[in-house]
């Protein structure tokens, strides 16, 4: 088998997992022959051979030896213009960007089909567990119904270190930075952008549709409270950071991330600290579950690997299920039953519930328990963003099927 030559574009957490895991991996039949990084001054964990490091992109892109080109760098732009210009020159990429992947996808598509070249992103949704290939492969039918997960791993650590372990949100998010699990800017972790962005990928795989980040409500766990913590104590169920897609019937979907109540018996209760879990609902199966690590060095350098080996194989996503007619088509227009905080007696401004079926209010909080537009919930979003405010999903109501 000939050797891949690869050159990798990012050495920060996951960069520093690839060199670690392809120098030992046997099989691999690959090597890194170049990186190429944003400072050459930065001192580095792993002491590399002469002259491996470069901070210019064309060392990479013109070398004709490369065959392969691995991006992990962690700021989106740069990675856009690093995978679009190797895509324009026919050479194939595995990526891990997220944010870039969720933005692009119809443009990605595009250059690989025009320059018949591959981009493969397994490592961008939930670290070493390979959804995205088996989305891709696997559930080629029209059996699918729901995918419903954890997919950040940061935001799970954080829940399970306050919720198991009673440590205080600040403290174990400065733990998730410092354990390699957090994005560059955690914001995108706790705000539910990340679990978004992977939602949006996972989407297409399953479905066969696009459908742009901005389009999708989003909600994290960056204004939780002990008020909200205590809440789901008294009620025995824990607090989990969740992205769903679900086929609300043959001609319909809807998706979003938002906090949910999980009760123990559901397969995502135990899922804890940065393992990510991921059930997959259809109509004959009823559920699988897959279930391991979703960040980290080591985790997400594993999905890096499994990638490159198959471009061994010469393997490309296909996107069949795009061209699928009669692809179900997206809608807000869904009713969810939510438990909402908010700082007095009144509901913030705009906020209308469609049904209220609890409410509580008292000195030391107010929240109230009802049914309400996930169209509402995406118009009012800035209000929801207030930390004095924090939304969480009740799936009782809504195909609580896991
Ligand atoms: N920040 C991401 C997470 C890294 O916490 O899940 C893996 O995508």
């Amino acid at each position: 088998m000939k050797e891949l030559n690869i050159g990798l574009f990012g050495f920060g957490t996951v960069g520093t997992g690839i060199y670690k895991v392809l120098g030992s991996a046997r099989n691999a039949h690959a090597a890194i022959r170049r990186i190429c990084v944003h400072s050459l001054a930065k001192k580095r964990a792993i002491e590399l051979p002469e002259g491996m490091l470069t901070d210019k992109a064309a060392d990479i892109l013109d070398d004709p030896c490369i065959d392969l080109i691995v991006e992990v760098v962690d700021n989106a732009e740069a990675s856009y213009a690093i995978v679009t210009e190797a895509l324009r020159r026919g050479i194939p990429v595995v990526s891990g960007n997220k944010a870039m992947i969720a933005r692009h996808l119809p443009e990605l598509i595009e250059l690989q089909r025009a320059n018949n070249t591959a981009l493969l992103y397994d490592a961008s949704a939930c670290g070493s567990i390979p959804v995205i290939r088996n989305l891709e492969e696997y559930y080629d039918n029209d059996l699918l119904l729901e995918v419903k997960g954890i997919l950040n791993g940061s935001s799970n650590y954080i829940l399970s270190r306050v919720f198991d372990h009673g440590e205080n949100y600040a403290d174990a998010l400065a733990k998730a930075q410092r354990l390699g699990f957090a994005e560059a800017d955690p914001s995108f972790d706790i705000k539910g952008f990340d679990s978004l962005f992977k939602l949006v990928i996972i989407t297409i795989h399953a479905l066969g549709v696009y459908v742009k980040p901005e389009d999708v409500f989003a909600y994290g766990i960056a204004t939780i409270s002990d008020f909200d913590i205590r809440y789901a104590r008294e009620k025995g169920v824990k607090i989990k950071l969740v992205a769903q897609v679900v086929k609300l019937d043959e001609g319909r979907f809807t998706l979003f991330v938002m906090p949910e109540f999980v009760a123990p018996g559901k397969y995502i209760y135990s899922v804890d600290d940065e393992y990510n879990g991921v059930v997959i609902r259809g109509e004959c199966y009823d559920r699988q579950f897959m279930f391991g690590k979703g960040a980290g060095s080591l985790p997400t350098a594993s999905s890096i690997l499994s990638d490159v080996t198959a471009r061994h194989h010469d393997y490309r996503y296909e996107y069949k299920k795009m061209s699928y007619s009669g692809r179900p088509v997206y809608t807000d227009d869904v009713t969810l039953r939510v438990y909402l905080r908010h700082p007095g007696p009144e509901l913030p401004d705009g906020i209308k519930f469609e049904k209220i079926t609890e409410r509580y209010l008292s000195g030391d909080g107010c929240y109230t328990v009802g049914n309400i537009s996930l169209a509402s919930l995406r118009a009012n979003k800035a209000i929801l963003d207030d930390p004095s405010v924090f939304l969480c999903n009740i799936p009782r109501f809504f195909l609580d099927l896991d």
